[in-house]
């Protein structure tokens, strides 16, 4: 998803911009500016792209997840039930604000199960977080019926999205808060940084004073606003948002190579009888950032991977033995291993994970395999990794078929 192939002149002349006006803040200093107001600007560009009515820039994804949660008034015990693959900025959001991480199983979608969702839920659950992993959603129009019916909010966390859409609407656009991230490795960049998006007026007031103090940001004087509520400082600066700005315009031409590369690498493993590719739900158009799809059994996507290295073919993961993505390896939060004490709500509240049952994730996520797709390839790099990847995967299923 990397942006930062294609960093260039446009994104050092935003940054030049700052430099030259010598404010690094989002906030204040409107004389010294010279009219600069670079966050202002990418969120209002962030709005018209997302159709949504406010957008909120902050400092990082993980931050956009945990100022969207406590807008919408999650705290100390309150569940939030999100995927068993996802990053492990997920729980890392809701355990900030004392709430309580619901480890729920994925489908062929690669994201949060509807049908495991409506069991998992609980008088305490507040939030329904579907994370949108490797650029494409989940089932969002069944989980936002589920939310409507139990009066919950339906957060998806788009951090690895954006630019894809269901039924029309941008990905983060379509549940009551979005989030993105725009650390150095996602489809854009900032550097690092993140932002909410929603068309909920008191979600985005609450956005914006939780990610600066609870500053109320009314009046020109900084040191005379109010503070309505307590908050922290998540705020972006404005070196940062100013290479956003830029990538931000190039969003859809990264967007079209991301395709181009994606489509000759698909057709070419469609070839391969024994593979399946993940499930869109119907209404989805993906990012196109990662080529994802399923090997008939765990060890043949765990030998698929191997070969797949072998042959110099970089950019494949095998998420089921990844530390930061499936929950298998989470043994810091299954083993509740923090520097400090955690809250009672969260100790009470935590799944007993010596109990719990996610042999249908494993049946999913065991069996794929997601390749990157990268911006810088061309036609003749994208065909001649094509070629090797089916050759690869043929020679794995012969030997399997011996
Ligand atoms: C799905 C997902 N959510 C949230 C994040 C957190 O974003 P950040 O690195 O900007 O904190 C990431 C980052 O990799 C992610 O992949």
């Amino acid at each position: 998803m990397p942006g930062f192939e294609l960093f260039g002149e446009k994104e050092k002349a935003q940054v030049q911009d700052v430099l030259d006006s010598g404010v690094l803040m989002r906030y204040g200093f409107d004389a010294m500016r010279n009219g600069h107001w670079k966050a202002i600007a990418l969120e209002k560009a962030l709005e018209e792209r997302m159709q949504v009515k406010r957008a909120q820039l902050v400092s990082s994804g993980t931050a956009a997840l945990t100022i969207a949660l406590a807008s919408a008034g999650v705290g100390a015990g309150d569940e939030v039930i999100m995927p068993t693959f996802t990053f492990v900025a997920s729980f890392e959001s809701i355990l900030a604000l004392g709430a309580v991480p619901i480890l729920v199983d994925v489908d062929d979608t690669l994201t949060l199960d509807p049908e495991a969702v409506k069991k998992a839920i609980t008088s305490k659950t507040k939030v329904i977080m579907p994370v949108h992993m490797c650029g494409s959603m989940a089932d969002l129009g069944t989980l936002r019926t589920i939310c409507k019916n139990h009066n919950l909010i339906l957060l998806e966390d788009a951090c690895q999205a954006i630019g894809g859409s269901y039924e029309g609407r941008p990905l983060g656009s379509y549940g009551d808060l979005g989030c993105f991230s725009f650390d150095f490795v996602k489809t854009i960049t900032c550097g690092e940084g993140g932002a909410i998006i929603t068309n909920d007026e008191t979600l985005q007031k609450n956005a914006d004073h939780y990610s600066d103090h609870g500053h109320d940001h009314i009046g020109k004087d900084r040191g005379a606003e109010g503070h309505p509520f307590l908050g922290y400082n998540f705020r972006i600066s404005e070196l940062h948002a100013a290479v956003g700005l830029a990538q931000l315009e190039r969003l859809d031409e990264f967007l079209a190579i991301q395709k181009r590369n994606y489509s000759i690498l698909r057709e070419a493993l469609s070839s391969i009888p024994e593979i399946t590719f993940r499930k869109v739900p119907e209404g989805g158009v993906e990012n196109y950032s990662f080529l994802s799809f399923f090997m008939p059994s765990k060890a043949l996507a765990k030998k698929t991977h191997s070969e797949l290295l072998n042959a110099e073919v970089d950019g494949c993961f095998y998420w089921y033995n990844n530390n930061w993505h499936y929950y298998r390896k989470w043994e810091h939060l299954t083993n509740q291993k923090s520097l400090g004490k955690l809250p009672k709500e969260v100790l009470e509240g935590l799944q007993d994970f010596s109990k719990t049952d996610f042999s249908q994730s494993d049946y999913w996520v065991g069996r794929n395999i997601s390749c990157l797709i990268k911006l810088g390839w061309n036609k003749d790099e994208v065909a001649s990794r094509a070629e090797k990847m089916v050759k690869t995967i043929n020679k794995v299923m012969a030997i399997s078929h011996s």
